[in-house]
């Protein structure tokens, strides 16, 4: 597939998106200076990085959650490896917070000292593949199959920005004892967010009040998020994309169990074939249906 070449790079064995990143940046990100208070939401692509970043940014700035200040939540929580050119980090006052899709061994050597906090969402990979897909053909940021039969042996090699999803998660977890480390499930979050902010603040050692709860659960809702232009991501979108291929929205269809409206039955089975082979013997628990 030759334009993958020309809109990801591989560095490290691991997909960047070409256009939005410095290699100078990443080649020196080992050194990246990492402080105590820094927080990085972790995430494999269309896992729920923005819906955690909006939680940590509502979290953290009382002037987001009292909308106070007209700042867009992908601000507030920058992209590490894809921001490095218009903020300078060193300058960002703590507690910084950060978002990243990079693979365990890419991170700042700090954070393998248990530096700061990870917050790692993860997602049944065959929701992951169809937001993909969808999101692909909305903002064509990179080139992909236009369809879901092409596009999943596209995803299943692991050539998409941040390749393969079993070595992502599996390289986070299997490492976890290096880091500071707290996994979330989209579909936890889903089905109960209160209890998943809960979570999130005892893990972040923030004493919410139950006013301060209330204001962040409310305002990462997905009918929030959606019509919140300066949460849903859109925006930026357009400045990055600069324009849409089709209709459609960042935040789509926020929902688990999408897959059965976009996969055949045989499809099902061979991406069933290829989790439980490369999952076996993997401990985290996931309460998605994969059969
Ligand atoms: P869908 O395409 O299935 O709707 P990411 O930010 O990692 O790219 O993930 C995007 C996915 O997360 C999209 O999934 C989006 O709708 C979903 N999402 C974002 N905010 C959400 C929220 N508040 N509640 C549920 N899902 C959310």
């Amino acid at each position: 597939m030759e334009d993958l070449e020309r809109d990801l790079l591989k560095f490290k064995g691991f997909y960047f998106q070409h256009k939005a990143f410095d290699t100078g940046f990443l080649e020196n990100l080992d050194d990246f200076e990492i402080r105590d208070d820094d927080v990085f939401i972790v995430t494999y692509p269309k896992s729920g990085t923005i819906w955690c970043q909006q939680i940590l940014s509502l979290i953290y700035f009382r002037e987001h959650r009292k909308r106070t200040e007209n700042v867009e939540t992908s601000y507030r929580v920058p992209f590490l490896e894809y921001c490095s050119r218009h903020i300078d980090f060193g300058k960002t006052p703590s507690p910084r917070l950060f978002v990243t899709h990079l693979p365990y061994y890419l991170v700042p050597r700090g954070l393998k000292d248990k530096k700061a906090k990870i917050i790692y969402v993860y997602r049944n990979p065959k929701d992951v593949m169809c937001s993909y897909f969808h999101y692909l053909n909305t903002y064509p940021i990179f080139k992909a199959a236009d369809s879901i039969e092409a596009f999943m042996k596209q995803y299943l090699e692991g050539k998409v920005l941040g390749s393969l999803w079993f070595d992502h998660i599996r390289g986070w977890y299997k490492h976890r004892n290096y880091f500071n480390i707290q996994f979330m499930m989209y579909e936890e979050m889903k089905k109960d967010l209160r209890s998943s902010v809960l979570k999130l603040s005892k893990f972040l050692s923030k004493d919410l009040s139950e006013e301060t709860m209330d204001d962040v659960v409310r305002q990462a809702s997905f009918e929030n998020m959606k019509d919140d232009p300066l949460a849903n991501n859109e925006n930026m979108l357009y400045r990055h994309v600069g324009s849409k291929l089709q209709e459609g929205h960042f935040l789509r269809k926020g929902t688990i169990g999408d897959w059965k409206n976009h996969m055949t039955v045989e499809q099902n089975e061979r991406f069933d074939m290829i989790f439980q082979k490369q999952m076996k013997d993997f401990p985290l628990q996931f309460i998605w249906d994969v059969n």
